[in-house]
């Protein structure tokens, strides 16, 4: 048995696939173009592991993406594959649109072709599941109840529009081919390994190099935020007993301003690795210009997913916020490396350059 992961170098594939082969051995193919978001230096603890297949490659290219199929002969295919920030997607939209819409829809196309031409059996048991956000909905006004998997889609970037595109092809191939596909779309993430340009991780790194902390306006924008290995414990669960066709809100029922985040972030550095001049590092917080079109308040109803597939959090935001502001402290190289732009080097320092972008790199 084999899974196909799409974005699996990327922050949440990435937690995904390390979690899977913690506990299973079925083979995880982990198909990433490794844009500037994918590290593969997140999965170096999986070198040694057979059941771990990388291969370099973008969800558009069909040629590719049939390859793989064909040969890995997946079960499941869980498509993690996007560019993921709003404010880059604000900057320059075309890679949105490219990788999330044009992207999502070649990768359905590969995954139909493939899917209709399996036996009953396989046929009956194939998954294709697109994870997706809860920025389709739009923004909530402080009193209105949080969204439910029947909220009206009202995206408001470039990034949460091309999501929702996308949510709405995966939609139509499941009603118009009968692709048998599951959708999940979860609230802000935070943990190990997240790209240091997201507000927890980037609070957590400026703080530590002595930068200002930027928050966004007034800073009261609500997020609603989950430890991102809850969000992949929910994907497991919904790949495991999802009803075909339905959508999952998955979400943590933690709803928190970004100032009050960015509070809690500078009292656990306070404590676990105090300033020389004993000095808080709220000090460091700073107000900028807002982001344009900047949603005020997401959250997310996951009652659906607690009470149909019977899915809960394992953490806590005090618990997970504790760990991620640990993680980061106990892994200042894979920061660095980050920030200096190395992890982009880091398969060809540890591999011989693959030879085309279709070569797959066994066991990375
Ligand atoms: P990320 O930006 O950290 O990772 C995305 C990964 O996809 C990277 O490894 C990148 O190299 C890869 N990728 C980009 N374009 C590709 C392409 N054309 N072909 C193959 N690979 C490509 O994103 P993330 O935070 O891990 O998010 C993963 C998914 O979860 C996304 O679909 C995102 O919309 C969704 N999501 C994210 C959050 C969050 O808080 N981060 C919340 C809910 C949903
Ligand atoms: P982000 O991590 O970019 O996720 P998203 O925009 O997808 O929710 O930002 C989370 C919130 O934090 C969002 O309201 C924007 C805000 N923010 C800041 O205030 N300062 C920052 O430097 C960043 C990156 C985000």
């Amino acid at each position: 048995m084999t899974l196909l992961v799409t974005g699996g170098a990327g922050f949440i594939g990435a937690n995904f696939v390390l979690d899977w082969l913690a506990e299973s051995s079925e083979t995880v193919i982990n198909l990433d173009k490794l844009t500037y978001a994918g590290n593969l230096e997140t999965l170096a603890s999986l070198q040694d592991n057979p059941h771990h297949v990388f291969v370099q490659g973008d969800i558009g290219d069909a040629d590719l993406v049939a390859q793989l199929l064909q040969t890995y002969q997946p079960r499941a295919v869980i498509n993690f594959a996007a560019e993921s920030h709003v404010d880059r997607s604000i900057h320059g939209p075309g890679e949105f649109i490219e990788t999330n819409i044009v992207g999502t829809f070649r990768l359905l196309e590969s995954v139909r072709g493939f899917w209709s031409a399996l036996p009953a059996a396989e046929k009956t048991g194939f998954r294709f599941l697109h994870v997706s956000t809860d920025e389709v909905y739009g923004s909530l006004s402080q009193d209105e109840p949080a969204f439910a998997e029947t909220h009206r889609y009202e995206p408001n970037s470039p990034y949460s529009a091309s999501k929702a595109a996308s949510d709405h092809l995966v939609r139509a191939w499941h009603h118009t081919y009968g692709l048998p596909v599951l959708t999940t779309n979860c609230s802000n993430n935070y943990g190990p390994f997240h790209f240091p340009e997201k507000l927890i991780p980037l609070m957590i790194v400026n703080a530590l190099a002595g930068k200002h902390l930027p928050v966004y306006g007034d800073g009261m924008q609500i997020r609603d935020w989950l430890y991102v290995k809850d969000h992949c414990s929910a994907i497991r669960r919904v790949l495991q007993a999802g009803q075909l066709g339905e959508t999952y809100n998955v979400g943590g029922w933690n709803e928190k301003p970004n100032l009050e985040i960015v509070h809690t972030v500078c009292k656990l550095l306070d404590e676990l690795r105090p300033k020389a001049d004993g000095s808080s590092y709220a000090t460091q917080i700073t107000t900028v210009t807002d982001r344009p079109g900047h949603d005020r308040r997401y959250a997310i109803d996951a009652r659906k997913l607690e009470q149909e597939l019977g899915w809960k959090p394992a953490e806590t935001f005090d618990s997970g916020i504790r760990k991620t502001v640990e993680w980061y402290l106990a892994n200042p190289d894979w920061v660095s490396h980050v920030q200096s732009g190395a992890y982009r080097d880091w398969v060809q320092q540890q591999y011989a350059p693959p030879a085309s972008a279709a070569t797959a790199v066994n066991a990375v």
